[in-house]
């Protein structure tokens, strides 16, 4: 829409202004994608978007997806100002693990090295040993394991018990979802793949353990898109949330994509699989962070306070560090 091109046309003038790079992930409205793509920022997963945001040398850094993503960039680069569209972007596996009661959880299992999924707060984060993005989650836990490490996982039950199902690894899970991967069916995806049986079915691993047993490939967003251009399939089925069709049809242009029914879909929706948080972030939001005086509160900066960044650096710095 016109209006849209005057909004976007602005975004790239004030990221200039503002010596702000866009840090978006592959959930945010296709326009949002585009704009990080135009503009030299990235599109990326939880993982790349971390070491992005850490290298990029913009002494602003807008990062348009969900919370701890904010955080995660606020806690590498505290010397970077973090802003975010809205600050109310928040996540169901953040909101389903807090703070006072994954502590006593670790409290009441001292001898278990604690691992959490990057979708938690900087809190939590605090509280780890280690963190991880579903793109090395089975490779830092193989490794733990290796070890003789016990471990104590949070949030995501699905992702803990395919990563404990691939390393055989002794993992106490916390009871946290997805509330968009927890949706998808594996009825649903066994009646689609009746009507395209040649289809390869690439599934995130916050879907429940039904749908990923059905997976011809198991991965992070960014290793999904990764799949359905080198897989040789010509369709695909894919659970995960629907802004990934976006850049994976480019990546893949001949290639027939997929929508994985959800447990609401032709129901009460047509199409279901897509985080509410995600679709907060706006060109109209963008903007409006853009537009406000640097020397003045913004309203949507991400502050981490000293201590707590300190502790939770160490677990993302081993993050961030781990070789496979
Ligand atoms: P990725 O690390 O695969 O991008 O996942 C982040 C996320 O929130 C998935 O729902
Ligand atoms: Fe969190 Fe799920 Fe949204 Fe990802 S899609 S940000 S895991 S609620």
């Amino acid at each position: 829409a016109a209006g849209d091109a005057a909004l976007i046309a602005e975004i790239k003038q004030l990221l200039i202004k503002r010596d702000a790079v866009l840090v978006a992930h592959y959930y945010c409205d296709d326009a949002i994608q585009q704009l990080a793509e135009d503009t030299g920022g990235c599109v990326a997963d939880s993982l790349e978007m971390a070491r992005f945001g850490a290298r990029h040398d913009a002494s602003t850094l807008i990062v348009a997806g969900v919370r701890f993503m904010g955080e995660t960039s606020k806690i590498l680069s505290p010397e970077k100002r973090v802003l975010m569209p809205t600050l109310e972007a928040t996540c169901s596996l953040d909101l389903g693990c807090p703070e006072d009661e994954f502590a006593a959880f670790c409290d009441a299992h001292p001898d278990r090295t604690v691992v959490v999924y990057a979708n938690t707060s900087a809190a939590v984060k605090a509280r780890a040993d280690w963190v991880v993005t579903s793109s090395i989650a089975v490779d830092v836990i193989e490794h733990l394991h290796a070890k003789g490490e016990k471990l104590i996982w949070a949030p995501d039950k699905h992702l803990g018990a395919y990563v404990q199902k691939q390393t055989g690894a002794d993992m106490l899970l916390w009871d946290g979802a997805c509330i968009v991967h927890d949706e998808f069916r594996a009825q649903g995806i066994t009646d689609l793949l009746k009507v395209h049986p040649d289809a390869a079915v690439l599934v995130h691993p916050e879907s429940p353990q039904s749908v990923v047993e059905l997976a011809d490939v198991v991965g992070s967003t960014s290793q999904l898109i990764k799949a359905a251009v080198e897989l040789p399939h010509e369709q695909m089925i894919v659970a995960t949330d629907r802004g990934i069709f976006f850049k994976m049809q480019q990546a893949a242009p001949g290639k027939q994509l997929f929508e994985a029914p959800t447990a609401g879909n032709g129901a009460t929706c047509k199409s279901c699989a897509h985080c509410p948080w995600m679709a907060m972030n706006g060109l109209e939001n963008l903007a409006a962070v853009l537009r406000r005086d640097p020397a003045e509160a913004n309203g949507e900066e991400i502050f981490v306070d000293d201590s707590l960044r300190e502790r939770a650096l160490k677990p993302l710095t081993r993050m961030l560090e781990f070789n496979r």
